[in-house]
């Protein structure tokens, strides 16, 4: 077994198996991940100028050339409170929707919920917090009243037959209360996932957190949700993104949400970066030996065109890195 003392890093017995993994790439990590673009959704929501329709239309139809199995590609949410996301409709309706991809979107009610069923979408998401002051000002009610505006649309999705992803944010903290409880997110987390959401989607919304309380906070969430339905979604506001995603990995999470280029951010959570990059998390696996089907260069030709489009330099380090060589 080997000894961390000359180094000053934990002796337990789980960090000296985990560092036998990373030597071979392969052992406590999973073999294969599931990684969930959010760069259409979470990457533009943010952007203040309006993206227009053709280039988001073309972000996704680039995004689905790239091996990528899940592509989240908008949401259903109010034009008034999220403009940038008004062509909701158009964009459902423009996009190539390649078999075996599938493009969820964010519903955070019925409406929205009918809305999307309506231009064509096949699966939804409904998106939480752990925080009391963080849902009133995303989705302007309690935590109590978001899981009752849930379930109707939990019912409504059952009847007809649409999966749903459950989103629980500000896991490791909130802009508005700052830290938040690890039995407070397991609690919603487990509320959500006995509605009969297939996975939850665990938000560090502000990018705060960091290896130890991601370990915490999952230590909590796996004692009420199986670990094979759990996700991270890491900003990475703090730089911590990578780091927190590798905790989650060694604790046997496979399913990792991701922004091409680093993008986006979320309007109700002032100053919080974009998720982790794609283009560094598919990088990371790919040293690690672990298999996601994504094609690193496709993604960072991708990731060049939406920072054209935007006229912004990409968040991406691997693509920064790759464009000096
Ligand atoms: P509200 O104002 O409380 O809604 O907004 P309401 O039910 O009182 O209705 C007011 C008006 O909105 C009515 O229209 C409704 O028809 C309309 P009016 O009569 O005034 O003309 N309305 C809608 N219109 C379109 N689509 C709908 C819809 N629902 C009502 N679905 C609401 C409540 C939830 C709609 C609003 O607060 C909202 O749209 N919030 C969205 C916030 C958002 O999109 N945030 C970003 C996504 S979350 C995120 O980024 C975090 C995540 O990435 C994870 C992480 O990082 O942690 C997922
Ligand atoms: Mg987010």
């Amino acid at each position: 077994m080997p000894q961390y003392d000359t180094t000053g890093a934990p002796r337990d017995g789980a960090w000296a198996q985990v560092s036998a993994a990373a030597a071979t790439g392969t052992g406590t990590y999973p073999k294969r991940v599931k990684v969930v673009e959010v760069g259409p959704r979470d990457g533009l929501q943010n952007e203040k100028n309006v993206v227009p329709t053709p280039v988001k239309i073309s972000l996704i139809n680039m995004l689905s050339e790239t091996g990528l199995q899940v592509i989240e590609a908008t949401s259903f949410v109010s034009p008034k409170w999220v403009p940038q996301m008004a062509d909701h409709t158009e964009v459902m309706q423009g996009i190539n929707k390649v078999p075996g991809i599938s493009y969820p979107v964010l519903t955070p009610n019925l409406k929205g919920f009918q809305a999307a069923v309506a231009a064509g979408a096949k699966e939804v998401s409904i998106f939480g917090a752990a925080s009391e002051l963080f849902t009133k000002k995303n989705i302007n009610c309690s935590i109590e009243e978001s899981l009752e505006r849930f379930s109707e649309v939990m019912a409504a999705a059952r009847a007809a037959s649409i999966p749903v992803r459950g989103y629980v944010s500000c896991v490791l903290g909130c802009p508005y209360e700052g830290k938040i409880s690890a039995a407070k997110v397991a609690e919603v987390s487990k509320k959500m996932y006995s509605m009969g959401c297939y996975e939850i989607s665990l938000g560090d919304t502000i990018g705060v957190g960091t290896p130890g309380s991601m370990k915490e906070m999952l230590t909590m969430v796996m004692k009420e949700v199986p670990v094979g339905a759990l996700a991270v979604h890491c900003h990475d506001t703090y730089g911590q993104a990578l780091a927190n995603i590798l905790v989650a990995l060694q604790m046997g999470v496979s399913v990792v949400d991701a922004s091409v280029a680093g993008l986006g951010g979320c309007p109700y959570a002032q100053g919080a970066s974009g998720n982790v990059a794609t283009e560094d998390l598919v990088y990371m696996l790919n040293g690690l030996g672990i298999h996601t089907g994504v094609d690193l260069q496709k993604l960072m030709d991708t990731g060049t065109f939406i920072c054209n489009a935007l006229n912004r330099r990409t968040n991406s380090k691997v693509s920064q890195a790759s464009c000096r060589l």
